[in-house]
Parts: structure tokens; sequence; C-alpha cells
């Protein structure tokens, strides 16, 4: 029986997953000016960079300097990643009330994006978890590679939810569930839901999908008719990872809100400003709108 949710928390990550995988260096003024219109669409979470190696992801190397220009609004939960204490310390210097640390279901991608393996990550995330809790700031986990890996192909879901639990066990508040390369199809993303739902309440799962063989909104509804109600997405559907090759970006925030209006689920979104939003950064980074209704109402 279909368990639809009433309401559902997006969170916005175009700022960070949409940006760190653009080849053009973005300034910091269009950073800045995405995350405001973002907010006055009435989106209450909003993933704004990542405290991560300027090295390894030189697009987000404006990080501190953004908190310190972010005019930040009452009711929005600005957000950034810490993989390591370095970028806890950054977090807590740029006055970040949650973060996010990230690892994978698979040795081979944690390897490359993060550079240990996920046991390591956990131990590293441990020391981070408690300087976060110290400093009043939440945090959420993330696991790549729940619906395949682009080094490993197929993923257990068996290993999905060892992680996934892990990062609960270690003080995580909420769980991102990441489809990094898009690959997986609806009933694979029901099981590996129903995987997790073992060791956590959908309350504390999100649905991080990429849309890169045009799956995610079909796996989006699959996970909703078992009752999900926390779904990351990213406007004009930017993004990617660096260290997944061909992974393209997050599905669209306007192809999202667009089918939950129609379904009578609330987000609290204005869409006609969210779908402006869309239209604006695309023309900004003069880069083609990923959003199918951004693209049908132009
Ligand atoms: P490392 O090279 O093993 O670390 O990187 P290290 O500790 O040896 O440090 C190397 C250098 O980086 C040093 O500088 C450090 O100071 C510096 P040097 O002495 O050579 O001049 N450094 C830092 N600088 C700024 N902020 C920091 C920081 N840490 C070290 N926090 C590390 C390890 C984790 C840092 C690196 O691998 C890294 O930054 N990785 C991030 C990769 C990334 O951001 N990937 C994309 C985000 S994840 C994603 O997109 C998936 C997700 O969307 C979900 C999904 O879709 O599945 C979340
Ligand atoms: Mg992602």
């Amino acid at each position: 029986m279909s368990k639809l949710p009433k309401n559902v928390k997006i969170v916005e990550v175009s700022p960070r997953d949409g940006l760190q995988n653009e080849k053009q260096l973005i300034d910091l003024s269009t950073k800045l000016s995405l995350i405001e219109r973002l907010g006055n669409s009435g989106i209450k979470n909003i993933e704004v960079t990542g405290f991560v190696s300027p090295k390894w992801i030189p697009q987000l190397a404006d990080s501190s300097e953004l908190c310190k220009n972010l005019i930040r609004k009452k009711n929005i939960n600005y957000s950034a990643l810490t993989p390591n204490i370095k970028g806890m310390e950054l977090a807590i210097a740029g006055n970040i009330k949650e973060v996010a640390v990230f690892t994978a279901a698979s040795e081979s991608f944690t390897k490359k994006n993060i550079n240990c393996t996920i046991k390591e990550s956990l131990q590293r995330f441990k020391p981070v978890i408690e300087l976060a809790k110290q400093h009043g700031i939440i945090v959420r986990g993330y696991v790549s590679c729940v619906l395949g890996c682009p080094y490993e192909g197929q993923v257990d879901t068996h290993k999905v939810a060892e992680v996934t639990e892990q990062l609960f066990k270690l003080g995580c508040y909420e769980v991102s569930l990441g489809d990094t390369i898009g690959t997986g199809t609806p009933s694979a993303a029901k099981n590996m839901l129903l995987a997790c739902m073992n060791i956590a309440p959908l309350e504390k799962l999100a649905l991080h999908f990429h849309n890169t063989y045009g799956q995610a909104l079909a796996n989006i509804y699959a996970c909703l008719e078992l009752g999900a109600n926390i779904i990351d997405a990213s406007v004009a559907g930017l993004g990617g990872c660096p260290y997944a090759k061909g992974a393209s970006g997050n599905i669209a925030t306007e192809d999202v809100v667009y089918m939950l209006n129609g379904m009578n689920i609330d987000t609290g979104i204005d869409f006609k400003k969210l779908v402006e939003t869309g239209q604006w950064i695309s023309q900004k980074l003069q880069t083609e709108n990923n959003s199918q209704v951004g693209k049908a109402l132009i």
C-alpha cells in the first residue's frame, strides 16, 4: 500500500553539488545571488559550499569568503560539507550551523573522493562530529554510490545499510543516500531504501539522486510510495561529482516540486520563483537548463 507523505523537506544542493562540477570558475557574487534567490523561493535548507581541499575541488576554494559575505535569513538552514577536522574548523569560523560528512558504500569511490578507506573515513568523522557537537552544530551524513559505483559497478544494499548505520552511530541526525552516478532504477531504489529503513526511520533518510540516466524522478516516486519525505535536489539540474566520471547533475528541484505539487505534497516552495532561479543561473553560467520543467516553461 502506498504511504505517500503530506510534506517533503527539500534540501537544495546546487550551490555545492551543482557548482563543484562546473568547468568555469564562478565568481562569489553569482554564488551569493544564487543562494539568495533560492532562499527567496521559499527553500529552507540550502547546502551552500564545502570546506574541502581547494586542490581537490577548486570551485569551492572561496568557501570561507562565501560564509563571510552570506546574508543569512533567520528561517533558513545553511549547511556545508566538512570532510575532516580542518573543514570543521573552517565551518565553525564561518558560523555554519549544519555540516555534512561524506563517505560511500564503495571502497574504490571513497578512495578516489576522499583519499581513504570507508573504515578510515568513519574514524576520521568521529572527532569531526564531536567537535561539531561542542559547538551546537548538527551533522548530516552522506553515503555515495548507493545504487552503483563508477569503479565497482553493483553495490550491495547491505553495505549501504551498514555504512548508514555507522553514520547514525557516530551521531549524524540524518543520512542522505546518494545515487552518485544515477544508474539506479525504481525497484533497486526501493530495495535500497527498505534496507536502510531496517536501521533508521524514514524521517532520517534523504534521497540524493543524480539524474544521469534520466531515472531520478521515477526513483524518487518509488521511494515516496514507501513514505520517503526528504529529497535533495539542485535547481536547473546543476551538478555532478568530479570523482565519478560522467556523473551529471542532481534531479532538478523544479522537476521534483512540479511533481509534488501535482500530487498535493507540500514543500513550502514558490514554484514560479524557483523556475525563474533555474533560468537565471542557467543563463548566468551559459549552460543548458537541465530541468525538464524549466525548459518546458521557457
Ligand atoms: P588529502 O590530500 O588526503 O588530505 O585529502 P591531507 O590531509 O593530506 O591534505 C592535503 C592538503 O589539503 C593539505 O594542504 C591540507 O592542508 C589541505 P598542503 O599542506 O598540501 O598545502 N586540506 C584542506 N584544505 C582546506 N579544507 C580542508 C582541507 N583538508 C586538507 N578541509 C581530503 C583529503 C578529504 C581533504 C580531500 O580528499 C578532499 O577535500 N576531498 C573532497 C572531495 C569532494 O569534495 N568531492 C565532492 C563532494 S562529495 C559528492 O559530491 C557526493 C555527494 O554529493 C553525494 C552523492 O552524490 O553521492 C555528497
Ligand atoms: Mg551528489
